[in-house]
C-alpha cells in the first residue's frame, strides 16, 4: 500500500514572479535530493500565495517527510487536506514536480474549477490531484518540446 498524504501552505517568501522561482527551483532540488533517497515521489503546486503539495511513499517516510516540511519557515500554517492508503502512486516518475502557477497554465486551473484566487481549504483531495496530473502533463509535453527544439 502507499500511503497519501495532500496538504497546503502559505508562502511566508515575499518577492517577484523571479523570487518565487528562485525559491520554488531550491524547495524542488532539495525535494528530489531527499525524496529520491526516501522513495517518496508526489507533487508541488505553488500559486504564490498557496503551496498545495502531494507526497506519497512509505507510511514512515511520508510521515517524516511532512515532518521536516512543515517545520520549514519558508511556508506557515501547513494543512492537512487528507492522508488515505492507494494501490499506486499517481506521480511514480517525479520524486517531485514542481508547478508555479503562471498565465501560461492559468486555463488548466480554470478548468478544473480553481478562479484566479485559489482557496485551497475549499479543494478536496481529488480535485488537487488531478489538477496536479494535468499540470505535470503540461510539464512533460513543454520538455518534451524543448528537447525536440534544441
Ligand atoms: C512547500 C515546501 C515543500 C517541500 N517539499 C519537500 C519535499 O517534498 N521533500 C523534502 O525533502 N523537502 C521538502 N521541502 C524542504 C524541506 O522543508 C527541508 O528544507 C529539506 O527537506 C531539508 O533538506 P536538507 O536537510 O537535505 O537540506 C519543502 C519545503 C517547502 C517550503
Amino acid at each position: 500500500m502507499i500511503h497519501q498524504l495532500v496538504y497546503y501552505s502559505r508562502n511566508t517568501v515575499p518577492g517577484g514572479d523571479r523570487q518565487m522561482l528562485t525559491n520554488l527551483r531550491e524547495i524542488v532540488s532539495a525535494s528530489q535530493r531527499n525524496n529520491s533517497r526516501d522513495g517518496v515521489t508526489g507533487f508541488l503546486i505553488f500559486d504564490k500565495t498557496w503551496f498545495v503539495q502531494i507526497l506519497e511513499g512509505e507510511r514512515a517516510r511520508v510521515t517524516e517527510t511532512y515532518n521536516r516540511i512543515a517545520r520549514d519557515n519558508r511556508h506557515a500554517a501547513a494543512t492537512i487536506v487528507n492522508v488515505q492508503d492507494v494501490t499506486a502512486r499517481a506521480f511514480p516518475n517525479w520524486t517531485m514536480g514542481g508547478a508555479l502557477r503562471t498565465l501560461e497554465v492559468q486555463e488548466i486551473y480554470l478548468a478544473h474549477n480553481i478562479g484566479t484566487i485559489m482557496e485551497p481549504a475549499k479543494l478536496k483531495s481529488a480535485q488537487i490531484i488531478d489538477l496536479a496530473l494535468d499540470l505535470q502533463a503540461f510539464e512533460q509535453a513543454k520538455r518534451q518540446g524543448q528537447r525536440l527544439a534544441g
